[in-house]
């Protein structure tokens, strides 16, 4: 099996997944724009070859490019995990005539209009939504949907450029601050806690699937600083207050007619037990749920999400141990950071459940926590009891800190 992966090297999870395929028995074509020797060194050592384009959002230069390589005609599947490069990938597979996702099922996983319009007709529940291009839109969308609401790009990721707007003081004063988004998205406010809904699938069918907690809620944590953000995979994902995610988990896949990767969607409950949809991508969740989820069922989903890929099979076993959470952190102060307090007594009390401390060393700048969910590092721990597994993490976040200067 010859895999055409996209940017085999970038986001940082990409190495594992790159090599999945190797481990596999997969011959890895890795197409970027980075020079070869730039990649990371697992996805150097995992490529059987390389195709460098000048750039990679060129998108008919680079179906040119991949057309006239030797190895066109021997390229299986068209694969791309990174966000960005969901239509890219699409639009390779219609020009080499491959299987898998076209333009037109991809685009839904990218238009949060689209999306929507595509659950609604599933009779799928999502918040009241809107497209909206000028400011006239913007106004007439918030006056039919009502407050409080939320105003985002159709594009976007990371929560960036996404508002909370409570009122129209609020929105006429949030208008300017738009202009640089070519298309927002506005919606009715939903009040509630936010899940996730993740699977591996094949051919339609889910062969392994997740449900992570965020704490708080995500636009929350990433705007107030102090918040040390946390994700908890879930070991009971049979939980019934779970229920209304799992069951439109799975109505969201169908009605976009996904069959196989891996998939990340968002969900909300609200106090009632609602389920309302959030949003899907067409790829994994980022910022080290995928290790979460390892460390959940001891095993290695990069390679189960290859294996699935190149064979249609899950055959690694896995099992829901643990509740596995990623606490991360952000340093006091500005600058480099001075001192970590806390730590080795954090690793005295419950060292044997911490599978990772990933921190900034002393003396490294402290990174841009409004662009970075990873902030200035991270800890990971896990426990089979849920509300154990959440006092330790409320205790990382309250405990260890970071100070900069
Ligand atoms: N309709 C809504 N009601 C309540 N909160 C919302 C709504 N839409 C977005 N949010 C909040 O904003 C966050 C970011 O929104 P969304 O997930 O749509 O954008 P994103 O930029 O793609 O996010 P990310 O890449 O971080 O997952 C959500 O996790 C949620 O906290
Ligand atoms: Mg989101």
């Amino acid at each position: 099996m010859n895999i055409l992966l996209i940017a085999p090297g970038f986001p940082s999870e990409m190495p594992f997944f790159t090599r999945g395929l190797a481990r596999v028995g997969a011959q890895v074509i890795g197409l970027a724009d980075s020079p070869q020797g730039g990649l990371p060194a697992m996805t150097r050592e995992s490529l059987a070859a390389y195709i460098r384009v000048p750039r990679l959002f060129d998108e008919e230069v680079v179906i040119d490019t991949v057309r006239r390589h030797p190895l066109a005609s021997k390229i299986d599947r068209v694969e791309c995990l990174w966000e960005p490069g969901m239509v890219l990938a699409a639009g390779l597979r219609e020009a080499l005539d491959l299987p898998g996702m076209t333009v037109e099922q991809t685009l839904p996983f990218r238009d949060k209009e689209v999306m929507k319009q595509v659950l609604d007709r599933a009779g799928i529940r999502t918040p009241h939504h809107a497209r909206a291009t000028t400011d006239h839109e913007v106004l007439e969308a918030a006056e039919r949907i009502g407050f409080p609401l939320i105003v985002k790009p159709i594009a976007g990721a990371g929560s960036a450029d996404t508002h909370r707007v409570d009122d129209m003081d609020q929105l006429e004063a949030l208008l300017p601050r738009l202009s640089h988004v070519a298309e927002v998205s506005v919606e009715e406010f939903i009040d509630g806690e936010e899940y996730t809904f993740d699977t591996i699938s094949a051919g339609g069918e889910i062969l392994y699937s997740n449900i992570a907690f965020y704490r708080p809620r995500p636009l929350i944590a990433r705007t107030v600083e102090w918040i040390s953000p946390q994700t908890i995979t879930l070991r009971d994902f049979n939980a019934p207050h779970l229920a209304g995610g799992r069951e439109m988990g799975v109505r969201v896949l169908k009605a976009l007619g996904f069959s196989t990767g891996f998939t990340h969607m968002e969900w909300y409950r609200t106090a009632e037990g609602e389920a309302v949809f959030g949003e899907i991508g067409a790829r994994p969740p980022g910022a080290r749920s995928v290790e979460l989820m390892n460390y959940g069922c001891d095993f290695d989903s990069f390679t189960g999400w290859a294996e699935a890929v190149c064979t249609g099979r899950l055959t690694q076993p896995w099992e829901r141990r643990y509740n596995a959470a990623i606490i991360f952190k952000r340093a006091q102060g500005n600058g480099h950071i001075q001192r970590i307090e806390g730590l080795e007594r954090l690793l005295a009390r419950f060292g044997e459940h911490i599978t990772s401390v990933e921190l900034l060393p002393v003396g490294a700048h402290r990174r841009n926590w409004l662009q970075t969910l990873i902030s200035d590092g991270y800890v990971i721990l896990r426990h089979p009891h849920l509300a154990t597994t959440m006092e330790m993490a409320d205790r990382v976040g309250v405990e260890l800190q970071l100070y900069a200067g």
